[in-house]
């Protein structure tokens, strides 16, 4: 079962998740780039297309076929393909090894279960080359937990297809106890009129995971702590940072 199925939004995550904020700086990593990549839970390709563009050999993994599918659909027309995998990151078995792995977007918190956490880690450095990378990017804790109160938030009106409009809101609320998030995502379809055509609920359930507990699993993995970044700037992680970005190599 999926914390968070995506499955059903896939034909319209591209309309809400418009974000390029991060391009830049795994764009960085791409300038020095050598050997394969590996990109885990790439979605529907958000981070993968402009590291394609810049031509990176790339594999790319999710277990949810419907947002692979998209991707697949978005790669069609590119010279440089990457390979679409469908797996749970979890139970990740490629059979190579990567000079750079990442994973964008907080999406690793996406696994709530500690111990399913360590396994992904482990697989994870297995797939590493020895001197390769590990880019894990994650929102600060103590900043996500303010958005985490019980209210309805709206996330804002997208355009879609054919005029029509995506209303996207959402609630979240943390529990102390298994130190997660669950809510629920609320998409609205209206037509050109403005009229509401369709309507669609997403469960959400993620975890915060704080700076000592990734650190913990990550030393335990056999990785070392390379750097860790409070933005997309590259960036010393602090208290007060917005996110929290690992980057580890092997130990
Ligand atoms: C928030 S989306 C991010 C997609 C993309 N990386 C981006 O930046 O837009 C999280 C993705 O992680 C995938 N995912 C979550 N848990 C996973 C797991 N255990 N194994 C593989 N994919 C997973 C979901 O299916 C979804 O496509």
């Amino acid at each position: 079962m999926k914390n968070i199925d995506f499955n059903f939004v896939a034909d319209i995550y591209d309309a809400y998740v418009p974000m390029d904020f991060d391009i830049e700086f795994f764009n960085k990593y791409a300038k020095a780039a050598k050997g394969k990549w590996l990109e885990l839970m790439c979605g529907t390709g958000r981070v993968s297309i402009p590291l394609l563009k810049k031509g990176i050999e790339l594999t790319c993994v999710d277990y949810s076929e419907e947002m692979l599918k998209v991707l697949e659909q978005k790669t069609i027309d590119l010279s440089n393909k990457p390979k679409i995998i469908c797996q749970d990151v979890c139970a990740l078995n490629l059979g190579e090894k990567y000079e750079l792995i990442c994973i964008p977007f907080n999406s690793f918190s996406e696994i709530t279960d500690r111990e399913k956490q360590k396994m992904a880690l482990v697989r994870i450095f297995n797939h590493l080359s020895d001197d390769g990378l590990f880019i894990c990017t994650l929102y600060n804790p103590s900043y996500r937990i303010k958005t985490a109160d019980g209210q309805i938030h709206v996330l804002g009106r997208f355009p879609l297809y054919q005029e029509n409009s995506l209303v996207v809101s959402y609630y979240n609320q943390y529990d102390d106890m298994t130190q997660s998030v669950k809510g629920m995502q609320f998409y609205e379809i209206y037509n050109s009129s403005n009229v509401l055509t369709g309507k669609r609920f997403l469960d959400i359930h993620f975890s915060l995971i704080s700076q000592e507990a990734f650190e913990k699993m990550a030393l335990e993995s056999g990785f070392a702590i390379k750097e860790v970044f409070g933005d997309y700037n590259f960036s010393r992680f602090t208290e007060e940072s917005m996110f929290m970005n690992f980057v580890l190599k092997k130990r």
